[in-house]
């Protein structure tokens, strides 16, 4: 059974109630160093360092008798790791455990209702700005290459003015959230951070 748990943003107190009876009786618990390292509880003979997809596919069809966790950050299904495990195993050998997602927590901070917001990614991918600027509210996780100066550059080139917020590691010690506009992103190197664009 592969039972696929969100952790939310980072902070264990964001878990949710129930998560512990899965990591506890799990014989494996797959996920990054980050992850991993917020469970100092699990023995280290019990944690594998997450690998490249392909040789996870493998590792999960060769141990699907086992209770193998796999840790995915925020919600397992907004651009998580949950979507490909769904897509490749057999609905009955898979339960996915939801999480705060780090974008739910943002909005949450800034006191920012979600309501009719579009969710999107430029983690490992290229959006399509002209849809994603047709939305009068967006939430974005984000990556090193297309993070909140490269998304200011986007809107700016369409003559566009926006509201932009930015979270870097949110739930941490070191948490950080800014306010900017098109004009005003900094180009500097960002935290972990998600972006959330509302029409100014
Ligand atoms: C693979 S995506 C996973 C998104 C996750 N499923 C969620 O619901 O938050 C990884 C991206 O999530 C965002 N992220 C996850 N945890 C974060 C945190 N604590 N602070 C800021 N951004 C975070 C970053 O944009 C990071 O590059």
């Amino acid at each position: 059974m592969i039972i696929v748990v969100g952790i939310g943003p980072g902070d264990s107190a964001l878990r949710l109630a129930g998560t512990e009876k899965y990591i506890e009786r799990a014989d494996t618990v797959i996920g990054s160093t980050r992850q991993l390292a917020a469970f100092p509880q699990v023995p280290q003979a019990k944690k594998k360092v997450l690998p490249h997809l392909t040789e996870l596919q493998d590792y999960l069809q060769a141990n699907m008798t086992k209770q193998i966790v796999l840790l995915a950050s925020g919600d397992p299904l907004l651009y998580g790791i949950g979507t490909w495990v769904s897509k490749h195993f057999p609905a009955d050998q898979v339960k996915i455990i939801p999480g705060i997602s780090s974008i739910q927590y943002l909005f949450h901070q800034l006191q920012l209702s979600m309501n009719d917001c579009y969710l999107t990614s430029s983690h490992g991918r290229q959006p399509d700005f002209d849809f994603l600027l047709r939305h009068e509210k967006v939430g974005m996780v984000t990556d090193r290459y297309l993070g909140p100066y490269e998304i200011a550059q986007e809107i700016r080139k369409r003559g566009q003015h926006r509201h932009i917020y930015v979270g870097e590691h949110l739930s941490y010690p070191d948490e950080r959230i800014s306010k900017y506009d098109e004009q005003t992103v900094e180009n500097r190197d960002y935290g972990m951070n998600v972006v959330i664009i509302t029409n100014a």
